[in-house]
């Protein structure tokens, strides 16, 4: 063809074009990501491109000076007022005159791989529910009447392929005023619907619209709230923020606020509130520091357990308290702010990820969507610990999942000196071989507890308890040193030859940190507190290896800790301890908090919704409650690390 050819990178679409085509127009016809929200207009500068010039051998291209057109004055008017990068040019304006090749930089792509944040294992590609379209509204005319929303949708479909747009009656109420404001010019921000929802229009502004538009993702857990606000044009995480889940005056745990809905009438309606109610204390605050109007917040997406769902719903969780646990439903849910009392924009859609049983959650289908077992050629086990773990165990062929009851003990709770994961917390805890005698760190210091200035840093009463990991670290640590045996006992003084051994009656009890002549507390591990941990660890452990049963195998490839929990949790003491399965310590690694990762790949990228429902579809569900395999398990996951398992690599 004597047509000029036209090479876009990074994708390497091609194509000839006859001279004088925008180079936005022969981006639209190669299927090349170029963004625009002014339709061409020369005013959103969202198409911004880099022409190259010289030779790409790569391309076979030689570009010319004058591949593109001269700039003409739309053109050169933005960059006047606006300013434009050096060597960029509008794509809607500058024209194919020669062969060129043309770079698409990642900000002028609708589809941007968004920043990968720490510990997150897979990209996500920008492909939002909600998006900007500038448009030129046909005026009225006497002669062919017509409503002003009718010619607008007219104009939506016209200029941007937008078809039965809808729109609520608060738009009807400013619609009228903006568009004579903007002289029949708006922007419209479209939510673009769904398998179940038509399009809407969620916002209308008169002329071109600067700004962006906001998206929550949002971990709903039983102990705190946790939200990421999200730009949607970009991808970029704004602000977050978390606050207690104000359901904790209602029974610390899940099955205590079952009972108290159970107990007390009107109970679930209760809880319903007060979590709503944290929901819109967290969004008043997470604005505030996004320095944006909550208005602008025009989709969320909530992942959490199966009781906080229904809880959150204003569905009563009645059912979940007992067997068979029959969910009000576990599909995924699409519905609207203003339906749960939220005080974002009242139109601003809601999705909630699918529940996978009846205690394995829409927070257990967020980490499965941000880990991705089903995509993973390595046998990947994801454990996510909390009072009760949720555990998928898979690879490409299949994937199998279940919940095991791990109880309270790795939040603090039911432990002598346990406390949750907070300032003055001893997280990291180290025996000397000889003396017996523990090293620690606190949550909010970096100094070992043996160093001269830890006592001034933080003072005597400054160490208030140990957490979750650093409980797992002091058994750990106390059964390498034969402070504790292998069936979970702790010996004499005389025995372990330990100074900070005592007995306490019947039993014997470790003396940590005794800080009662300076104001601060004594600290001590019992060997009842050993009891809950060998109850929690089995209870993990045997949910894991039941999964592992199942499947037909007796190693992973892999284990990935997630949850905030998990991201504390020293992999070499889980496995000292025996909580997870035997497996090279450097396979073991932490997620962080994958549900809320999860909660964000959704909000971003509304096809992963799609993906997500079908494979939490394809996940077996393994009922731990009625196979007598986990009973087995646990008798024998009760001793350190275990009593008949193999933990070869851990030994070796
Ligand atoms: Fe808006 Fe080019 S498409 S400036």
């Amino acid at each position: 063809s004597n047509d000029p050819l036209v090479v876009f990178t990074p994708s390497g679409k091609r194509g000839h074009f006859a001279k004088g085509t925008p180079v936005l127009t022969a981006a639209r016809q190669l299927g090349v990501d170029l963004d625009s929200v002014c339709g061409g207009r020369g005013i959103c500068s969202k198409c911004q491109v880099s022409p190259g010039y010289g030779q790409f051998s790569k391309h076979g291209v030689t570009v010319a000076p004058d591949a593109l057109s001269e700039w003409n004055s739309v053109e050169q008017r933005y960059k006047d007022k606006r300013g434009l990068i050096d060597g960029r040019r509008l794509g809607c304006q500058a024209q194919i005159m020669g062969d060129v090749v043309i770079d698409v930089p990642a900000e002028s792509q609708v589809h941007k791989q968004v920043v990968r944040k720490r510990a997150e294992a897979r990209d996500i590609v920008l492909n939002p529910s909600t998006k900007l379209f500038y448009v030129e509204v046909q005026e009225p005319d006497m002669h062919d009447p017509s409503g002003d929303l009718e010619r607008l949708c007219d104009a939506l479909r016209d200029q941007w392929q937008l078809e039965n747009v809808t729109a609520d009656l608060q738009i009807l109420q400013t619609l009228q005023p903006a568009l004579r404001k903007g002289a029949w010019k708006v922007t419209v921000a479209v939510h673009l619907g769904d398998d179940e929802n038509p399009a809407r229009i969620m916002h209308l502004w008169p002329g071109f619209y600067e700004g962006s538009l906001y998206g929550l993702a949002v971990d709903l857990g039983s102990t705190t709230i946790a939200a990421h606000l999200c730009d949607l044009q970009t991808g970029e995480v704004v602000a977050s923020s978390g606050v207690m889940n104000p359901q904790i005056r209602f029974g610390e745990d899940l099955m205590s606020r079952v009972s108290y809905s159970m107990m007390n009438e009107g109970g679930a309606a209760e809880m319903t509130r007060a979590v709503r109610a944290g929901m819109n204390t967290l969004f008043d605050e997470i604005s505030t520091e996004g320095g944006i109007d909550k208005g602008m917040i025009v989709d969320a997406v909530f992942v959490c357990n199966p009781v906080m769902h229904h809880l959150f719903l204003g569905i009563d969780p009645f059912e979940l308290g007992q067997a068979p646990f029959a969910l009000a439903t576990s599909n995924a849910l699409r519905l609207r702010a203003m339906d749960l009392d939220l005080n974002i924009h009242p139109s601003a859609r809601v999705y909630l990820l699918p529940c996978i049983a009846g205690h394995v959650g829409a927070d257990a289908a967020a980490v499965a969507l941000s880990e991705a077992p089903d995509k993973s050629d390595d046998l990947v086990l994801v454990v996510d610990v909390g009072t009760n773990a949720e555990i998928l165990l898979g690879n490409r062929d299949k994937v199998l999942a279940c919940s095991s009851p791990t109880g309270p003990a790795f939040e603090g709770a039911q432990i002598s000196s346990g406390q949750r994961a907070a300032p003055g917390a001893i997280e990291r805890v180290e025996i000397d071989p000889v003396t017996k005698i523990a090293r620690f760190k606190v949550i909010g210091s970096d100094l070992w507890s043996d160093d001269p200035a830890f006592l001034s840093q933080i003072g005597a009463s400054g160490v208030t308890g140990i957490c979750g990991s650093g409980i797992i670290e002091m058994v750990a640590e106390m059964r390498i040193h034969g402070i504790v045996d292998a069936p979970g006992l702790i010996g004499t003084a005389e025995q372990t030859g330990s100074a900070n051994v005592f007995s306490d009656g019947r039993t014997n009890s470790y003396l940590v940190y005794d800080g009662t002549a300076d104001g601060g507390p004594r600290i001590t591990v019992t060997n009842r507190d050993i009891r809950e941990i060998q109850m929690a660890k089995a209870a993990l452990y045997s949910g894991a290896r039941l999964l592992m049963d199942k499947f037909g195998v007796d190693h992973v490839d892999r284990v990935v800790l997630a949850g905030a929990f998990g991201a504390h949790i020293s992999p070499k003491h889980a496995m000292i301890l025996g909580m997870i399965p035997d497996a090279p310590l450097d396979k073991v690694t932490s997620a962080g908090n994958a549900a809320g990762t999860g909660a964000r790949i959704a909000l971003l990228n509304t096809s992963s919704r799609a993906e997500i429902e079908e494979t939490v579809r394809n996940i077996h569900k393994i009922e731990t409650a009625i196979e007598p395999r986990f009973q087995e398990h646990f008798v024998n996951a009760s001793a350190i690390p275990n009593a008949v398992e193999p933990f070869p690599i851990l030994n070796s």
